[in-house]
């Protein structure tokens, strides 16, 4: 007896408990670790529904960017995009996560940009020579002018014009691409573009906000299918021309209180936000409810076995109360005291590793397709890194299946309507220096140190 707890101890005590391990050391073979970026928050010199956004004002005449910035020149990536790679070598990063921005390779309908097509090539050749796994967003936020006018995601063409455009992107870069995300944050570019109305096209109304989610789901299973249709090359060599998915935002939700009816708003917020995106994958059939506003129940053709992976983006954790004079029935806080970013979202260090449990339980990989702050003195990167990392180490020790990582982002970018106000960099960049040198923030180093541990565990 003694002596089996003495051997069980030992044992415990060879193999370390995880903290003990040097960071990333825990991190499954083949893990993808790298940064993320999105074309119109980092290329510069593009003309889309974002840049057009830009230039105007809600009807109280304040900007609609808070600071009055443009993406304008932004981080320079179009032509500065080799030092993004040098950025990610220094991290020693095995992955990227980028965007092809479709305004720029279908400016006008049907139109093809050979030469926009050559350099994202050149872009894609370069990662694979360095080792760097592309991972392709496809379709980030925004949208061609001329689709916008359209009738964007509300067309009835929009879906076909979709599939179209991921048909010709399938054929131009799937020698190089296997990993693709379709579509970035179906939930969050509905709320603020359709129900708050701060971003393009600046509606207000929650029942076309939900439609615009569901139309989503039905785009993303039309992309999938036409990737699929396309990419017959397996770039990687491991045997899949293609692996799919979404990158779907999830916030960790918490009532404000434990009455019937805060549980009940936290509840319907969370099936709404967070599960209906998993579940319409799993079921085939997408149903989101607004009680009073709207209902969706419906099937999507294609969507059931769309994914090969989950795609989370985490970043915070939101509390709940009922409120029946918003739009939405709840009001969403962050109690006062709790450690916040810059830009308010709650940190939690427990939070990433919570939501990999949660999902773990779908029946796909999971990749975190972004996780990041926004903290310009960079005080708290550092443990936000070693948490995060901690918390995907600790649930795969418990048996969820994790793919990768890739954190937000690579560099300082142009954050949507808060314009260069967010700094997520692990390079900070002075905007109002035309060089846009990539300076190392000192946390990079948390990221540098996992990286080579995890590389030299494999
Ligand atoms: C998620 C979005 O995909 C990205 O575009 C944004 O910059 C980050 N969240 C940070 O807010």
């Amino acid at each position: 007896m003694t002596r089996s707890l003495l051997l069980i101890g030992f044992a415990l005590a060879a193999c370390g408990p995880l903290s003990e391990k040097p960071l990333g050391a825990g991190l499954p073979k083949n893990f993808l670790l790298g940064a993320a970026s999105a074309p119109h928050q980092i290329e510069g010199g593009l003309h889309n529904d974002w840049s057009r956004w830009e230039e105007g004002s809600f009807p109280d005449g304040s900007p609609h960017i808070r600071d009055g910035s443009r993406s304008a020149q932004s981080a320079r990536s179009w032509e500065l995009w080799p030092q993004d790679i040098a950025a990610l070598e220094e991290l020693g990063a095995n992955s990227y996560r980028l965007g092809i921005e479709w305004s720029r390779l279908e400016p006008a309908p049907g139109v093809w940009n050979v030469e926009a097509a050559a350099r994202y090539r050149e872009m894609l050749i370069a990662l694979r020579a360095k080792g760097i796994e592309p991972v392709v967003t496809v379709s980030h936020f925004t949208l061609p002018t001329w689709f916008a006018d359209q009738g964007g995601w509300e067309s009835e063409e929009a879906l076909e014009r979709f599939a179209a455009h991921c048909r010709r992107v399938g054929l131009a870069f799937g020698d190089l691409v296997d990993i693709w995300v379709t579509l970035n944050e179906p939930n969050v570019y509905a709320l603020f573009s359709y129900a708050t109305g701060q971003w393009p096209p600046g509606v207000q109304d929650m029942k076309r906000a939900t439609r615009v989610y569901a139309t989503l789901l039905h785009a993303h299973a039309v992309a999938a299918a036409a990737l699929r249709e396309t990419d017959l090359f397996d770039a990687n060599g491991d045997g899949h021309a293609t692996f799919i998915g979404l990158a779907h935002h999830v916030s960790l939700i918490q009532p404000a209180s434990s009455s019937p009816l805060d549980t009940a708003v936290a509840a319907a917020t969370d099936d709404y936000a967070n599960e209906s995106v998993p579940r319409a994958a799993l079921t085939g059939r997408v149903t989101l409810r607004v009680p009073g506003v709207i209902e969706i129940d419906e099937a999507v053709p294609g969507l059931k076995g769309s994914f090969d992976f989950l795609g989370l983006n985490f970043y915070y954790r939101l509390h709940v109360r009922a409120d029946f004079s918003s739009m939405s029935l709840s009001k969403l806080y962050v109690p006062e005291g709790h450690q916040v970013s810059d830009l308010g979202g709650e940190v939690y260090g427990d939070g990433l590793y919570r939501v990999l449990k949660r999902y773990g339980g779908y029946p796909w990989p999971i990749l975190l397709t972004e996780n990041g702050i926004a903290d310009a003195t960079d005080k708290q990167r550092p443990k936000f890194l070693q948490d995060n990392l901690r918390g995907i180490e600790r649930a795969v020790a418990e048996g969820v299946n994790v793919g990768g990582y890739f954190y937000w982002s690579l560099t300082d970018n142009f954050e949507w309507a808060e314009g260069y106000g967010g700094k997520f960099g692990l390079y900070a960049i002075d905007f109002s220096e035309p060089r846009r040198a990539r300076v190392a923030r000192p946390s990079s180093q948390v990221f540098r140190d996992a990286a080579l541990s995890a590389n030299a565990t494999k």
